[in-house]
């Protein structure tokens, strides 16, 4: 099905070309690669030829991608079947990959095996009878924040348990639209409990500004933008202020102020007056 599998000779197509606009595609992706170097695009032309044929590749699928690029065919088995992200033989419609992989296994990716089994009447490396459903157990996919998850064709769907995947595959079997990402709510990855930081970059979210805290903006800055801390920098039209109103603090020409080592007036052996820091030798 996936993975290291190829389909049987019973099940290869005998021919493969690409649709004229695919070609087309291929073409302007070619294009891109320095000469001598076409062969680069071996992995875009199989994505291509994958999507073209119902999301598996066949093997004359991939002749044709080695004849486009002027490859050894073998080389271009050779990368179709080290990449799990390309089929060698048939999917159902909904080919769920799902990672099992420790932080998704301690979150239960073990329910959501069960619910495919069970709803869907698929387990690991199978296809449903109706060709709905495929499932694969794959690695990581890398939204573990979000665990466990899966994979269904191109879209992650995440925060899963065993209803909620009863009620997607249920969802898919009735033709219904499922919305990918995050099954429990939450936006992203953010915290289970709500996002803490970052609130004034939620969308639509404008905070109010008391009266007596309004403050005029400078060109380009941003309305919201907090009160700096105490201690912290001034806001960028006082800072422009200040410099206007004395131009030389900015120019490194005025005496900065010592802090902490008080200077003091001393009188040299010849009568000078001169200035040196208290414990200077
Ligand atoms: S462990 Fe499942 S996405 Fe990383």
């Amino acid at each position: 099905m996936s993975g290291a599998s190829i389909a049987p000779e019973a099940d290869q197509p005998k021919e493969f070309a690409f649709t004229p606009e695919n070609l087309e595609r291929a073409k302007k992706i070619i294009a891109k690669y320095p000469e001598g170097k076409q062969q680069s695009a071996v992995i875009p032309l199989l994505d291509i030829a994958q999507r073209q044929h119902h999301n598996w590749i066949p093997r004359v699928a991939m002749d044709h991608v080695a004849d486009l690029l002027d490859m050894p065919r073998i080389r271009v088995y050779e990368v179709a079947s080290f990449y799990t992200m390309f089929n060698k033989a048939p999917v159902g419609r909904h080919f769920f990959q799902v990672c099992t992989t420790t932080p998704c296994w301690l979150r239960g990716s073990g329910d959501v095996m069960r619910a495919l089994q069970d709803r869907a009447a698929c387990g690991n490396h199978e296809t449903s009878e109706d060709g709905l459903f495929s499932v694969l157990e794959v690695e990581c996919l890398g939204a573990c924040v979000n665990a466990p998850m899966v994979q269904i064709n191109d879209d992650f769907y995440e925060d899963l348990d065993y209803d909620k995947t009863v009620a997607l595959i249920d969802a898919l079997k009735a033709g219904q639209q499922t919305t990918p990402g995050p099954q429990n709510g939450r936006t992203n990855s953010e915290a289970l409990s709500g996002a803490t930081t970052l609130l004034n970059m939620r969308p639509g979210h404008r905070p109010a500004v008391p009266a007596s805290a309004a403050r005029p903006v400078a060109d380009g800055a941003q309305a919201d933008q907090p009160d700096p801390a105490p201690g912290g920098a001034p806001p960028a039209h006082e800072v422009a202020a200040q410099a206007e109103a004395s131009p030389g603090a900015h120019r490194g020409d005025a005496e900065p102020e010592k802090k902490g080592r008080p200077v003091q007036k001393v009188e040299t052996s010849g009568g000078h007056a001169g200035t040196t820091d208290k414990g200077e030798k």
